[in-house]
């Protein structure tokens, strides 16, 4: 817990200067130290430098980093990590011309992995994911968000809220959990939609709340799935159990969604593949109104590569001044992949996003997305000590040379992984 890192080559430290976040072109702003150096105590940093100022206690453990380079350990801000079963035959639908939506109301998308995740056992959904988070953190990941929702009952919901609060306390990455009952409507609702806001309503949302199992609660907001009413009756209720709003707005059709998570102060509103200059606008007002409060605009590159839909406007959400943040999205549907260089890369390519304002929203903002910017996602001193250390000759190497992974060594709360 208490370690010494030198001869950093770029020391990348996102320092944000105890603000939350970083907008418009301020996401430009990496504040790399060449030849940096770490000093970390109980997991915590206490000094950052560069090694010539440093001057370590005797007898602590040194890494010697040898010129490579060091960012923040990303904070992948959406995904759904638990879950059964794959879906690879409907990749090969959508390569025949299928779209993600033709093929959800035809039986598979969203139903087929609940059907799976019911059927499977708590010990198999924990062993998967286990795997997954430790792969995670293999690529450079050393906080996750995972939501439920392939439960889409209360037993098998509480089900996946147990597996994700059990990961959360045993395994080597932060987890942070969320509810997302409202991911779809399951089969026996289909023709009583209320019915099935009632059930979250009324059984799941108390008993989450009595156990504290989830910080936020997600809804995914959109044309077939939960309209505006349904998402603001279920996340207002969400709020009187302590739990803090998100939502998947916008990923199919613009249907208010970003607005109304604007206006329930979500801490984020996610995918943003068709936000309007109204959702934009909604945004914009959210930043103004203290730094604190803002809702963070998170794009989920992963997704529209994997299913050849648009591009969320990163560009006008930047220069609009909101902050924004970017995930894999993992799930076995719409982004079977957790790679977070993965996803600068395809926001650099795709959406005309910088490297710099790729790392700073895959690891401070991330942060802001989970309200934990205060503890992580930069290298700064009173933070926690999750640093990533990567072979390769500078920060911008790392989306370039893509689809490899580049990770040397992963400090996580100040100690050295080794798995
Ligand atoms: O974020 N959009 C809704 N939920 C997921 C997809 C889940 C699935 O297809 O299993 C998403 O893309
Ligand atoms: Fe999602």
């Amino acid at each position: 817990m208490n370690l010494f890192i030198k001869n950093i080559g770029q020391l990348v430290t996102v320092a944000a200067h105890v603000k939350p976040y970083k907008a418009g072109t301020d996401m430009r702003e990496l504040h790399v130290i060449e030849n940096g150096a770490v000093l970390i105590e109980n997991g915590i940093i206490r000094t950052v430098g560069s090694t010539a100022e440093i001057s370590p206690p005797n007898n602590i453990d040194v890494l010697d980093a040898d010129g490579r380079i060091a960012l923040p350990g990303f904070v992948d801000s959406h995904t759904h990590t638990v879950f059964a079963g794959s879906r690879e035959n409907e990749f090969a639908m959508r390569a025949e011309g299928k779209s993600y939506q033709e093929i959800a109301t035809s039986g598979g998308g969203i139903i087929s992995t609940m059907t799976a995740t019911r059927a499977a056992s708590k010990k198999e959904l924990l062993h998967t994911a286990e795997r997954r988070i430790n792969e995670m953190l293999r690529h450079g990941t050393t906080t996750v968000e995972i939501k439920s929702g392939y439960g889409l009952n209360p037993e098998s919901e509480m089900k996946m809220l147990e597996v994700i609060n059990i990961l959360r306390r045993d395994s080597l990455a932060t987890i942070v959990p969320t509810f997302l009952g409202a991911h779809a409507f399951p089969p026996e609702f289909k023709d009583d939609k209320q019915g099935y806001v009632d059930l979250i309503i009324n059984r799941m949302l108390p008993y989450i709340g009595e156990k504290q199992f989830a910080t936020f609660c997600d809804v995914f907001c959109d044309e077939g799935y939960f309209d505006l009413h349904q998402t603001e009756n279920i996340l207002l209720e969400a709020k009187r159990y302590g739990m803090i709003p998100k939502l998947h707005a916008d990923q199919l059709a613009a249907i208010g969604a970003t607005k109304l998570g604007a206006e329930l102060n979500a801490v984020s509103v996610d995918h943003l593949e068709r936000l309007t200059s109204d959702g934009n606008e909604a945004l914009k007002k959210s930043s103004r109104h203290g730094e604190s409060s803002a809702c963070v605009a998170t794009v989920l590159p992963g997704a529209s590569f994997f299913l050849n839909q648009p591009y969320a406007p990163a560009r006008s959400i930047i220069e609009s001044g909101i902050p924004l943040a970017i995930a894999t999205d993992f799930n076995p549907g719409s982004a079977m992949c957790f790679s977070m260089p993965m996803m600068m890369t395809i926001a650099c390519t795709q959406m005309n996003m910088t490297p710099e304002e790729a790392i700073t929203a895959a690891t401070l903002n991330g942060a802001a997305a989970l309200g934990l910017s205060s503890e992580i996602g930069s290298i700064e001193i009173g933070k926690q000590a999750d640093i990533v250390l990567y072979n390769v000759p500078n920060y911008c190497f790392l989306p370039y040379h893509y689809a490899l992974n580049h990770v040397w060594r992963i400090v996580k709360n100040g100690t050295v992984l080794e798995f």
